[in-house]
């Protein structure tokens, strides 16, 4: 699909606004979705909110790849893409905002600071990955390599929190280390530069994710964290299956939150209470339309629908052949299009739009007040100095405080709600 025209406007006047944030509480209590590469495309994190992930991590990013990257910003849909020389490197939307958590991997402080700044009024939190265990990422040493380089992971963390204003909070998903008595000390560290969260995948680093989650280990840390008194929360990573099996694990483990991968992967709504049973049927054809809407590249939103599988109930295992073979051999969204009958993309995205805002409004909104810029009253067509994307009404009014106008550099899309 070509690229939409990209809007241009003058930019707005300064005056003072007051800014929602996340804090500490909102990363308790809560079911998110891990981050994954490929796997964690908008469109997937956009039907985990739908289904009542709490917030949504990004896919692990590069620092230095999102640097060179242009802000794009959609007129038509409101998404927002960072694009790179031949693809583009990071997409989100701003109805996502309020909950995505931005995952970087580094190596480095400074590089880390100014891939948070380059993305930072596009997110809520940053996430820095210290446990990918491949080899792309340890022979730099970013990801697991960090693990036991805890100088530089706690200076990146550091760096991170002085760098980055408050409203944006600053977060860690690390591994296990072999011993107990080590990853006491690491969390020690951790938990002292200043973050609101840690993510601890219940794993250790020559562990592969047929192994066993070793969550058993958890409750000691979580105890742990707590005695330090600042209040910041544990997540727990490792073979949580849905929402109702979030439950199991932080009875097991004390963790104040769970983080699901895999079985988000295959069914993005496993943070409902009642997930979706037929996948094939009843998420297939939504998410189809809800990616060539959102302008997800097909190669990528082909292999997400790659994945989804599930507890069938009403379709036979030769439709889901059939289904299958179609999108395996599919090579754009036009030869998919006996799957979907007709491409109402717009109108899922709405009803995703419509759910994320029936949410009720965060409990600690609203704390901080900086100066930033915001649309003048009566402004035809306003737009934020940095998005080039045009502010719609129609928006606001069905998505309530957490996207209105007084989150300044949130575009929104032209659709009529
Ligand atoms: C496809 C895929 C991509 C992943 N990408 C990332 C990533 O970008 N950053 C990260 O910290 N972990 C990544 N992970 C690891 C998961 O976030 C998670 O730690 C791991 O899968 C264990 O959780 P689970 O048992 O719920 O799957 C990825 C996992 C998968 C399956």
């Amino acid at each position: 699909m070509t690229r939409r025209a990209l809007s241009t406007s003058p930019p707005r006047n300064a005056k003072r606004a007051k800014i929602e944030h996340l804090t500490l509480n909102d990363f308790k209590d809560g079911v998110f979705l891990a981050p994954m590469v490929r796997s964690g495309a908008l469109p997937t994190r956009l039907f985990a909110l739908k289904h009542g992930a709490t917030l949504v991590w990004g896919p692990e990013t590069v620092d230095k790849a999102i640097l060179h990257a242009t802000r794009n910003v959609d007129p038509v849909t409101g998404v927002i893409t960072y694009d790179g020389k031949s693809k583009a490197i990071f997409s989100t939307h701003p109805i996502e905002k309020p909950y995505l958590i931005y995952q970087i991997g580094s190596s480095d402080p400074e590089y880390a600071v100014k891939a948070a700044q380059t993305v930072m009024n596009d997110v809520s939190g940053i996430d820095l990955n210290c446990g990918c265990p491949k080899p792309f990422s340890t022979h730099a040493g970013m990801g697991a390599a960090l693990l036991t380089n805890p100088d530089l992971l706690c200076s990146i963390l550091t760096a991170l929190r002085a760098a980055m204003p408050p409203e944006i909070t600053i977060s860690a998903k690390i591994r296990l280390l072999p011993s107990q008595e080590e990853t006491l000390k690491l969390v020690e560290r951790i938990v002292n530069t200043g973050v609101s969260a840690l993510t601890v995948h219940c794993r250790t680093r020559n562990m592969r994710d047929r192994d066993a989650a070793l969550i058993q280990r958890l409750k000691e840390i979580v105890d742990f964290v707590k005695g330090v008194g600042k209040g910041v929360a544990v997540i727990e990573n490792g073979d949580c299956l849905s929402a109702e099996d979030a439950k199991r694990v932080r009875e097991v483990t004390g963790a104040h939150s769970v983080m699901i991968a895999r079985a988000a992967e295959a069914n993005p709504s496993c943070f409902s209470s009642t997930p979706l049973t037929d996948v094939e049927q009843t998420l297939v054809p939504d998410y189809l339309r809800l990616s060539r809407y959102l302008n997800n590249h097909w190669s990528l939103t082909k292999f997400c629908v790659s994945q989804f599988k599930g507890h069938h109930v009403n379709y036979t295992k030769k439709q889901e052949h059939a289904l299958r073979e179609a999108i395996v051999k599919s090579r754009s969204f036009d030869e998919v299009e006996h799957i979907v009958d007709s491409w109402t993309g717009e109108q899922v995205f709405r009803e995703i739009a419509g759910a994320i805002g029936a949410r009720p409004s965060r409990r600690s909104t609203l704390e901080t007040e900086r100066d930033v810029d915001v649309t003048p009253t009566g402004t035809k067509n306003p737009e934020p100095p940095t998005s080039k994307a045009p502010l719609m009404n129609e928006f606001t009014s069905v998505l309530p405080a957490l996207i209105s106008g007084k989150d300044p550099l949130t575009p929104t899309p032209s659709v009529t709600w």
